[in-house]
């Protein structure tokens, strides 16, 4: 119901607008301050005002588990700094070339360039043994006193006190130098003092660190993944993100022009940068703006899962083997792995369908569908529901990867016995003929290999697919023909090409597994193609069959067919060349230099 119809008795408590806006405006400005503060004390009325409206915030059964530690001593602040900035170096020293790059330009913390320091800790004993409610959730503890910080930090805000969190603690260590008995822990390390001034948004989004996600992608209606603002339809992400693909217009041809103007002014004979001038020029038609952002930093997403159709004997490779480099990706062990350290980018690594259980494990998102797909020459390999909730899976995790501070998306695949379902899926959507589509994957003999012709011809015989024309308007039924054939990390890849899109983020192409979910993506919404760079050309047959289809030119072509986003890598620091020779090169005007007549 609008604001204005509000029924006299449902309004009845509700604050003169003034103050309503003032308690709107305290949580929309307060900010996580790092730099910029003043040498000013505290004084001592307005830290206890502070600390009242800690003391304020709800608690699990009213246990009020804080206590609050104030610091000014100045060197225990320099022993903590000192334990802060171990942790520092240490993180610092795990993350991917281009993140630690931007790494190195943020601020952490202002332990000692604040006049006060606070720590807010919890006793989760406090209450004893009956406290109400926490008996079923013991964390409820900790969240109670995480609201009374929340609470200082506005109240702060409000006083006009910059407040920062410091979270690079051992907690262990940092309990033993603020003298904590055994069963307290710290919960939070606070940093005040006055500043100059409150940046209007969180300072790792001005730094490019991260990004704000939109409302939308974090309200539910009822259950889980059902998204929609109170008030508003309940959006499909899906339909969502494929209408999102089309408002765009991708690709934007005014920044195309600009590209291509300023390459053709751009100090050096025009058209010497061969290919990488198109490269620019479509990373510009993609972002709508030249020069277009660097494709830094990058994050490669391995999907993994498992395919029924193993059982028909089409690879040497017994199934187990998809787990075990799963487990080699997340340990770091692989080629994808080296490729990823050598081009400073990220390792993600998405169970979609891996047939086993996996242990968690940083850098492994767990995002099952079921344990592989169903053998597609006896029924369909996944249900449509099955095929678009690994789609919307991938359109998640390409939002996430960008709203985590990706400029660059790769594709990276894991999934013994997929090379048979790219083939059938790349037959399905081009119409080619099955014996020029297939290839040997891993390497297979001759026995195998006419099997596995022979399988995708059956599953194409079986399902007869409607075939699509993914450069022309998107026909037939591409959900239909992923489910028919697709293994989960197909279609979790077309989602995430999808999401990426619509993001107007670049997404590398590794090779013929991302060939094939690339189609049924541009069959989905076909303006995909302008986000999509053709890492390499594997030598799998039907990668060159789909990328000619999509209208894609492969940037590399080293005769490799690994898969796991390896050709893709290679491509990253190419693609990154020709963003940043568009971006940094000087111009025959600006650097009076006389140009050829
Ligand atoms: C639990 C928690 C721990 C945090 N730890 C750190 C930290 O160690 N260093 C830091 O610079 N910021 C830290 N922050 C601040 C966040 O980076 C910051 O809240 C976020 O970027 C959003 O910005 P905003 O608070 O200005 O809206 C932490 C915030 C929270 C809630």
């Amino acid at each position: 119901m609008p604001d204005g119809q509000l029924p006299d008795r449902a309004g009845y408590h509700r604050y003169p607008d003034e103050q309503r806006d003032a308690v709107y405006r305290v949580i929309a400005e307060r900010r996580d301050v790092r730099q910029g503060f003043l040498a000013e004390p505290v004084p001592d009325e307005v830290l206890r005002r502070v600390l009242e409206a800690a003391h304020q915030a709800p608690s699990v059964g009213f246990s009020q588990p804080w206590d609050f530690i104030v610091i000014t001593d100045r060197e225990r602040r320099e022993r903590i700094a000192a334990l802060a900035r171990g942790h520092r170096d240490e993180f610092a020293a795990d993350l991917p070339g281009a993140r630690a790059r931007a790494f190195d330009r943020l601020k952490i913390e202002s332990i000692l360039d604040t006049p006060v320091n606070i720590a807010v800790t919890c006793d989760p004993t406090r209450g004893g043994r009956h406290t109400l409610g926490r008996h079923v959730q013991p964390q409820t503890a900790a969240f109670s006193s995480v609201l009374a910080v929340a609470n200082l930090w506005l109240a702060a805000r409000a006083e006009g006190l910059g407040v920062g969190w410091v979270s690079f603690f051992g907690e262990r260590e940092l309990a033993a130098e603020l003298g904590l008995p055994a069963h307290l822990e710290v919960i939070a390390y606070l940093c005040l003092g006055y500043v100059a001034e409150f940046a209007p948004e969180p300072e790792l989004a001005t730094a490019g660190w991260a990004r704000r996600r939109p409302l939308s992608w974090a309200v539910h209606a009822g259950e889980f993944g059902r998204r929609g603002l109170p008030g508003e339809e309940s959006v499909d992400p899906l339909a969502d993100v494929i209408a999102a693909i089309a408002a765009l217009g991708l690709p934007d041809e005014a920044a195309m022009a600009a590209a291509a103007e300023r390459q053709d002014r751009m100090i050096k004979p025009r058209g010497s940068l061969g290919v990488l001038e198109k490269v620019s020029v479509r990373l510009a038609g993609l972002a709508g703006s030249c020069p277009p952002p660097l494709p830094e930093p990058a994050c490669v997403a391995i999907f993994a899962g498992d395919h029924g159709v193993h059982a028909q004997g089409v690879t040497p490779w017994p199934q187990e083997v998809t787990a075990q480099m799963v487990a080699n990706f997340v340990a770091g062990g692989a080629v994808v792995n080296a490729f990823a350290a050598q081009a400073g980018a990220e390792v993600t690594v998405v169970d979609v369908g891996v047939a086993s259980a996996l242990d968690p494990a940083p850098g492994l998102l767990p995002r099952k569908i079921a344990p592989g797909t169903a053998d597609f020459t006896e029924g369909a390999a996944m249900t449509r529901e099955q095929a678009v909730a690994a789609l919307t899976v991938g359109l998640e995790i390409a939002r996430d990867l960008v709203a985590a501070g990706n400029r660059c998306l790769i594709t990276g695949d894991m999934g013994i016995a997929n090379t048979t379902a790219s083939a059938a899926l790349v037959c399905a959507f081009t119409g080619a003929d099955p014996a020029e589509a297939t290839g040997r994957g891993t390497g297979i003999d001759a026995a195998t290999f006419a099997r596995k012709v022979d399988v995708v011809c059956r599953g194409l015989a079986l399902h007869r697919p409607v075939v699509s024309d993914p450069v022309g308007d998107p026909v037939g039924d591409p959900v239909g023909v992923l489910a028919a054939f697709g293994g989960f990390e197909h279609a979790a890849m077309a989602g995430f090409i999808l999401g990426a899109a619509a993001l107007r983020v670049p997404v590398i192409l590794d090779g013929v597994i991302a060939g094939a979910a690339a189609l049924a993506a541009a069959a989905l919404a076909h303006d995909v193609t302008a986000a999509c760079f053709a890492g390499h050309r594997s030598v799998e047959p039907g990668h060159s069959i789909a990328l000619s289809h999509l209208g894609l030119s492969p940037l590399v072509d080293l005769g490799l067919r690994l898969g796991e986003g390896t050709g893709a890598l290679l491509a990253l620091p190419l693609l990154a060349s020709a963003a940043r020779a568009l971006r940094d090169v000087a111009t025959f005007d600006s650097a009076g230099v006389t140009e050829k007549p």
